[in-house]
């Protein structure tokens, strides 16, 4: 297929970049490169650098593209919180300008990249797609509207739409991982404190209704749900819009990823006890089920230790190359 890659320097964006590439489709990418590294984007995909709402509009127009896999996003939690106006108008308002560029120049497919943040604090886990949507923060809104918009663009433009929502995506594959300029996810953070990068990991909460006392996250490897993208590809039905968590169906504490980190690094990791961070679920694991019956999806990587070693083998190998700084 002819796809276009909004958010292709990113970190899922490029990973799914590459994958889309090795099975034979042909790939361009916008990226603004505000978050992205322009060295992420693989060489066989033609690169066109601005935001997605405004070039949208030229890239597909008559240019037969059979689908967008959308991922150009305003990523931060903490931040959405203190910016809301970054995430309503980096969000909302260029996906709602992508959207139209979609729906006037026919393209047929949209994958959108959606996340486990649309839910909130579950009342139960894991988490299915009928469960409630509660979003905790401006990140989770943002996303949970660019659903609403992409099901009515369905139901009356006769868009094949599936969005995809992500539980905590980690792991490397193919040159590309997390390499971001404000880094705060935990894997990517454990591994630079192990480098000697930081001094030392902060715990964020450790009075949590959990075994150990530390929230409890979903880990999935990035090449498994940049599978799920392709799949998602083939089977989009026009007309319809359909919604699928992505993760691994385990639940492992922040401790339990500092000791695995601690293990596959052979490192010492030092930590430090902190509070809990403004908005975070205390466990968050999802049901998969509907993707794997749907889909044909089958993730393949799923022992945490796997995924911590390819980000382990991605985050030494970066050397000079590494740029973030902590949140
Ligand atoms: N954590 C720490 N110390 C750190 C960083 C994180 O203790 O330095 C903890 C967090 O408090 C949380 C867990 O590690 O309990 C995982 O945190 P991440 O920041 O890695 O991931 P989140 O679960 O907060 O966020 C992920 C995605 C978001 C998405 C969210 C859905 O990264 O994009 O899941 O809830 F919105």
């Amino acid at each position: 297929m002819k796809l276009l890659v909004t958010g292709g320097a990113g970190y899922v964006g490029s990973v799914c970049a590459r994958v889309m590439i090795d099975a034979g489709h042909d790939v361009t990418v916008v990226d603004n490169l505000t978050t992205g590294n322009r060295d992420a984007v693989p060489e066989a995909a033609a690169f066109v650098e601005g935001d997605v709402g405004a070039l949208a509009p030229e890239i597909l127009d008559g240019a037969s593209f059979d689908g967008v896999l959308h991922f150009a996003a305003q990523s931060l939690v903490g931040e959405s919180v203190e910016q809301p106006e970054k995430y309503w108008q980096g969000n909302v308002v260029e996906s709602l300008k992508l959207l139209e560029a979609i729906r006037t120049t026919g393209t047929p497919r949209l994958v959108f990249s959606s996340t486990a943040a649309t839910y909130g604090e579950p009342d139960a886990v894991p988490i299915v797609e009928s469960s409630p949507t509660r979003p905790t923060n401006p990140y989770g809104a943002t996303k949970l509207a660019i659903d609403h918009a992409i099901t009515s663009y369905a139901t009356a433009h006769g868009l094949a739409a599936i969005s995809l929502r992500y539980f905590n995506v980690a792991g490397a594959y193919g040159g590309a991982g997390e390499n971001r300029r404000v880094e705060t996810h935990l894997i990517p953070i454990v591994l630079q404190a192990a480098m000697g990068h930081r001094e030392s990991v902060k715990i964020f909460g450790t009075d949590y209704h959990t075994d150990d006392g530390t929230a409890v996250r979903d880990y999935i490897h990035v090449y498994d749900l940049a599978r799920a993208h392709a799949l998602a590809l083939e089977a989009a039905i026009s007309g319809r819009h359909a919604i699928y968590n992505l993760g691994s169906g385990s639940g492992f504490s922040v401790r339990q990823v500092i000791d695995t980190c601690a293990e596959v690094t052979g490192l010492d990791i030092p930590v430090v006890h902190a509070p809990r961070r403004a908005g975070d679920p205390a466990v968050l694991i999802a049901s998969s089920d509907k993707a794997i019956g749907d889909l044909g999806w089958e993730p393949t990587n799923t022992a945490l230790p796997t995924i911590v070693a390819d980000a382990w083998e991605y985050t030494r190998a970066l050397g000079d190359r590494a740029h973030s700084a902590p949140a």
